[in-house]
């Protein structure tokens, strides 16, 4: 069987606008999946739940320069469009919406969108102003694609909260959805990041997510919290992680830090193997 045609591509806003215009004009619905590119399994997950909400996927794909710190991997992050849209083909992505950096941020751009609360601690605590980063592009993208719905991992949890946070704030007219993670056979969390790890880290790295259910079973059989984290945290510098940024439990909705189990929870953790820095996180209910 031959493969598919690559899904097509557009560089610029007026020619996103002018497709997604023609689709709406014919009582379509459409929904955007934004992603930073290096597509994995569970990117083409967001495009096969989007088609159960709508007619038509734009899929961006379009690294951020603003939502990346000074010494963060920015220049290093693959950039892989001609593999991304390959992909995209097999899954009947709609459009792909792949902006120059200066179509996003033009000379004499001065506007950024902060998000207080959720942004703190957790990620925002270690990589300051990049929520900051995220949220003004995702307005830029929400307002630039108009969706009915636009479609967001629920690995990247905080970022999903801060989303939700300022989608309602500023009444832009999208619904949000998250979509569960797509983890490799033995729990490993996709990410486009898994790419930077040596065979030996690969090896290591599972004992990220066996550490957040480990946790989170402790905490479910009455263990005390911050006991419970304490030996999570060890764990993973046993294992021959390099140090913890985070292992926090925190309330599902809105991420307020919790000390006992009294509510729908997020065990969520961020660790370093070797240069690269994985993220990850779990439910946690009461019994
Ligand atoms: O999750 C990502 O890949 C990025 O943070 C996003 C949402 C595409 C914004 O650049």
């Amino acid at each position: 069987m031959t493969a598919p045609a690559p899904t097509p591509v557009v560089h610029r806003v007026s020619d996103l606008r002018a497709q997604v215009a023609a689709w709406r004009a014919d009582g379509l619905r459409v929904a955007l999946v934004p992603t930073m590119g290096a597509l994995h399994q569970g990117h083409l997950t967001l495009v096969r739940h989007a088609f159960t909400r709508a007619d038509r996927v734009v899929v961006s794909v379009f690294v951020n320069p603003i939502q990346f710190g000074p010494n963060e991997d920015f220049e290093a992050y693959p950039r892989t469009l001609e593999a991304d849209r390959a992909a995209l083909a097999t899954v009947g992505a709609s459009l792909v919406f792949a902006p120059a950096a200066a179509e996003m941020y033009p000379q004499g751009f001065a506007t950024a969108v902060t998000v207080a609360g959720v942004s703190e601690g957790l990620c925002g605590g270690s990589r300051p102003g990049h929520f900051s980063g995220v949220a003004t592009v995702v307005t830029k993208l929400l307002l630039q694609t108009l969706p009915d719905v636009a479609c967001f991992g629920e690995k990247d949890y905080q970022q999903l909260q801060v989303i939700r946070r300022f989608v309602a704030d500023l009444d832009i007219p999208v619904e949000i959805v998250g979509v569960p993670t797509v983890r490799e056979d033995d729990g490993l969390a996709r990410s486009s990041r898994n790419a930077y790890l040596t065979a030996e880290e690969r090896g290591v790295a599972p004992t990220l997510h066996r550490t957040l259910q480990d946790t989170a079973q402790a905490i479910r059989s009455g263990a005390a919290v911050d006991a419970a984290l304490e030996a999570g945290r060890r764990a993973l510098l046993a294992a021959g992680f390099a140090s913890v940024d985070y292992l926090e439990l925190r309330a599902a909705e809105g991420l307020a830090p919790l000390a006992a189990l009294d509510r729908p929870a997020r065990l969520l953790v961020a660790a370093r193997l070797g240069n690269t820095r994985l993220i990850d996180n779990i439910p946690v209910q009461g019994a």
